[in-house]
């Protein structure tokens, strides 16, 4: 057996550290004991997570085979090859209008990893990054681990920002305002408008806009209302393949942002990366070039399977669905069913083995909510809604006291 981990009193962890664990921490719990579970061969539906049911397209696969094949297992630039940092910054060009070149663009292991990279560059003690309320559950610690202390600006109707809260909540000490447009979890696409309002705003302010756009190829046409042709001086757009190409586990990603910007990304990605495989990038390059069809595709996918899971989901009692503007992801309201988002998230998986996401991990906006991941394949989807179904029918106490109420 082996002995639990020790350390001596006296070997101080950093302050960092402590930082990391920050409140999102918690909602991977249910997630992580499905993967075990469907590890241990039981059956279990796993729609915690956003992670696209479909196969990287075969080219992609099929390039990066070869790319390994003919020896490209060495090092290769911390920023990026070339090649793969022009494509990135034609691909970002084409979608928004920012004039710009490689010299705009780091590539980073995944949007993830380029937010952290932001999240550093931007903000540190004593200062404060401004996010909004429901946000993606890594946001809080990756924004905060640079020392720099989170603020949320609360949800307004159907989870939009609330831009008046916004205005207040900008101080002196702000450094940043961060986004993600589609949001996860919510679906919500900002608008001109609302862009418009953010940007004078960090205009007055002098601050960073960053904008997460990790699911941009799943919105209509592929594109998202943006800030970056209007102050590129300003804003870092993040983006990656995981979601558009349905490559999560290839972990590309990456930053565009103004020269300089771009010059102290590349100083972190030494310290961190010292370069990523160029098989991957490689791969990437092909990936970027099939854009288009690869996009159509995961967007066509996703229609489909909101459809269905649309279909399946309606006529619940006590489960309120509330369809995103694009992603992949669907809020339901459970509130009704007497169980906060936590508690069905944990007795749906108790009982019915169906593995969802607590909205409360999102933030205030979602609480009473949990967040589904509809890019299933539809029997699953089928299997899932009527298991959620038998769940509300036979173990919500809000439904029960209110059929014999
Ligand atoms: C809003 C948001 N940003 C970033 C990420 C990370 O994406 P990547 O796989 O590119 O690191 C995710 C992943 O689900 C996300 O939902």
């Amino acid at each position: 057996m082996l002995t639990p981990p020790t350390h001596s009193k006296n070997v101080k962890f950093s302050p960092l550290v402590k930082r990391l664990g920050g409140d999102g921490a918690d909602a991977w719990v249910t997630h992580y004991a499905a993967l075990a579970a469907r590890e241990r061969g039981e059956d279990v539906i796993i729609l915690s997570v956003g992670d696209p049911d479909l196969d990287t397209p075969p080219a992609v696969v099929e390039r990066a085979v070869a790319a390994l094949r003919a020896g490209d297992t060495h090092y290769s630039p911390a920023a990026g090859r070339l090649p793969l940092r022009a494509a990135i910054a034609r691909s970002h060009s084409a979608r928004c209008g920012q004039p710009c070149s490689g010299d705009n663009v780091v590539h980073f292991s995944g949007a993830q990893n380029a937010l952290f990279v932001a999240s550093m560059c931007v903000a540190g003690p004593g200062d404060e990054v401004v996010t909004f309320d429901p946000m993606y559950p890594t946001y809080p610690a990756t924004i905060e681990v640079s020392g720099a202390k989170l603020v949320r600006v609360p949800a307004i109707g159907g989870f939009r920002p609330d831009l008046t809260a916004l205005t207040r909540l900008v101080t002196p000490r702000t450094r940043a305002i961060v986004w993600a447009s589609p949001n996860n979890p919510s679906g919500v696409v900002l608008n001109e408008a609302e862009l418009t309002a953010i940007g004078e705003l960090a205009r007055r302010h002098d601050l960073w806009l960053i904008a997460d756009e990790v699911y941009v190829g799943l919105a209509p046409g592929g594109r998202v209302p943006s800030l970056a042709s209007r102050m590129p001086e300003r804003v870092v757009t993040l983006g990656s393949l995981s979601k558009s190409h349905a490559m999560t586990g290839w972990r590309a990603g990456w930053l565009v942002g103004s020269e300089e910007f771009v010059t102290h990304a590349i100083e972190l990605a030494m310290c961190m990366l010292f370069g990523l495989p160029g098989f991957i990038q490689e791969a990437a390059i092909t990936a970027l070039s099939m854009a288009p069809e690869a996009e159509a595709r995961i967007r066509a996918f996703c229609a489909a399977r909101l459809a269905r899971f649309a279909a399946g989901i309606a006529g619940i009692p006590g489960v309120r669905p509330l369809p995103p503007e694009a992603g992949m992801f669907m809020l339901l309201d459970v509130t009704a069913t007497g169980l906060t988002g936590a508690r069905f998230m944990r007795e749906l998986f108790r009982s019915q083995r169906v593995s969802v996401m607590d909205g409360a991990a999102f933030g205030a906006a979602t609480a009473g909510c949990v967040r589904v991941c509809f890019a299933s394949e539809e029997a699953t989807l089928d299997a899932a809604c009527a298991r959620i179904r038998r769940f509300c029918a036979e173990e919500a106490p809000g439904l029960a006291a209110a059929a014999s109420g």
